[in-house]
């Protein structure tokens, strides 16, 4: 990248005010791919074209997913907040062509002997023993105590783990999604007990995902599969507590969906929906890196150039819905998952799926009258460039 080009920051107190304001002045000045500036002075191109990130992800041996590649890795801080996702280990997610193919393949079978009847029953267990908590209160906070527990303790569950490492281990991957130092030390707690599971299950295996992978006759290394299990655990829980907990903020804001959460169950497959294409939990996607020089959305993209993937603004993208919100909403056609063969695999959309509807579903049940406690407006998002999701969600309801 030119380094004379002047970058965009993305990051920091007015990023994080309205991102949204800030994908659509990148658009109007650059077009739909746009010079920006990541924590730590990083550079990297922007991709908020709706067709120009399809071209990206579809086109695997222009844009590679190997970090490898990167021409910049010299100018990346010790410290940096993101490397967690970038740093080139050994990783089957991470590899690109036939190596992708043949071990990535293996870790997306994996995820597909999830028994989703199994997990929706955990998932029920699981959110009645977080609503106890806080039932006979009156008031909770929905984002600290329930959305950002569920999907972790869903998938404690099925990598095996016991419930004791829970809480830790929420907190960790909680943070390896935000900005600054400790994202970097929590990433690094959170691999090696992935590595202890792993050494655990190859002495001692059992009838499991990981246990699956430990034993696969692909032959993957322990630290192989500790990075895969991290990166599959970050992506579940990170995004599956943002995809509920923007849609219950949906739910309890909007008079459309419900009066409170008493409006039912038909409304939380289409506010799910709706999230997906108006706040989807991964609005930046860090990312791909070009193979070669290359000519995207106007602008020259260099061999080994970082491409961020703006999936928030790739779905509000005014080529694709000129006439603005309306109608849009109710397909599937959003980003929200990416697309292409490292897209998120077909098999964890039905996990996220299955513990967000439960989840939701089981608090309608428990605690129908549900309202907001604060005014909408008042409602703050965490300071992340890669997700959309809130801080807290403060709700009132009847004490029992
Ligand atoms: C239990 C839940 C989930 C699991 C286990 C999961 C797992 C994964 C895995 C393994 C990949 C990498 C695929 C590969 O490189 O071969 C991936 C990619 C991805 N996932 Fe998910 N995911 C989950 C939920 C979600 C949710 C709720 C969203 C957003 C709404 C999401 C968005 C993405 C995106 C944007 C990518 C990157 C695709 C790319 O590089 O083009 N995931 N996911």
């Amino acid at each position: 990248m030119d380094p004379q080009v002047r970058a965009t920051p993305f990051f920091g107190e007015r990023f994080h005010r309205d991102p949204a304001a800030v994908y659509r002045r990148l658009r109007h000045d650059h077009g739909p791919v746009a010079p920006v500036q990541l924590e730590g002075g990083v550079t990297a191109w922007c991709v908020l074209g709706y067709r120009e990130v399809h071209h990206v992800v579809g086109n695997p041996e222009l844009f590679s997913r190997d970090p490898r590649r990167w021409n910049r890795w010299h100018r990346v801080p010790e410290c940096w907040s993101l490397r967690p996702y970038v740093e080139p280990r050994p990783s089957a997610l991470l590899s690109d062509g036939e190596d992708h193919r043949a071990r990535g393949h293996v870790v997306r079978e994996a995820l597909a002997t999830v028994d989703l009847v199994e997990l929706a029953a955990a998932v029920e267990r699981i959110s009645d023993t977080l609503i106890d908590r806080f039932a006979a209160r009156g008031s909770a906070d929905l984002v600290v105590e329930y959305t950002h527990q569920v999907p972790l303790l869903a998938m404690a569950q099925v990598y095996g783990l016991p419930d004791d490492d829970a809480p830790m281990l929420t907190h960790d991957v909680a943070l390896t999604g935000q900005e600054g130092e400790e994202a970097v030390r929590a990433h690094e707690r959170t691999v090696a007990r992935m590595l202890r599971l792993v050494r655990e299950r190859r002495e001692d295996p059992a009838e499991d995902l990981v246990s699956n992978l430990v034993q696969h006759p692909v032959g993957f290394a322990d630290e192989e599969v500790a990075t895969d299990l991290f990166l599959v655990l970050g992506r579940a829980h990170l995004t599956t507590s943002d995809w509920m907990g923007n849609a219950l903020r949906l739910m309890l804001t909007e008079p459309r969906f419900a009066l409170g959460l008493a409006g039912g169950r038909s409304s939380v497959a289409h506010a799910l929906n709706e999230v997906l294409w108006e706040d989807t939990p991964t609005q930046n996607h860090v990312g791909r890196w070009a193979t070669r020089d290359v000519q995207l959305g106007g602008q020259t993209v260099r061999r080994g150039d970082l491409l961020v993937l703006c999936l928030a603004a790739a779905n509000a993208d005014p080529q694709v819905r000129p006439r603005g919100h309306e109608g849009a909403t109710g397909n599937h056609a959003h980003l929200a998952f990416s697309h292409g063969e490292h897209g998120c695999p077909h098999a964890a959309q039905e996990i996220a799926r299955t513990i967000t509807t439960t989840g939701i579903e089981v608090l309608l049940d428990r605690l129908p009258d549900t309202t907001l406690d604060v005014e909408p407006g008042d409602l703050t998002w965490r300071p992340s460039v890669l997700m959309r999701g809130l801080t807290s969600l403060p709700v009132t309801f009847s004490p029992h």
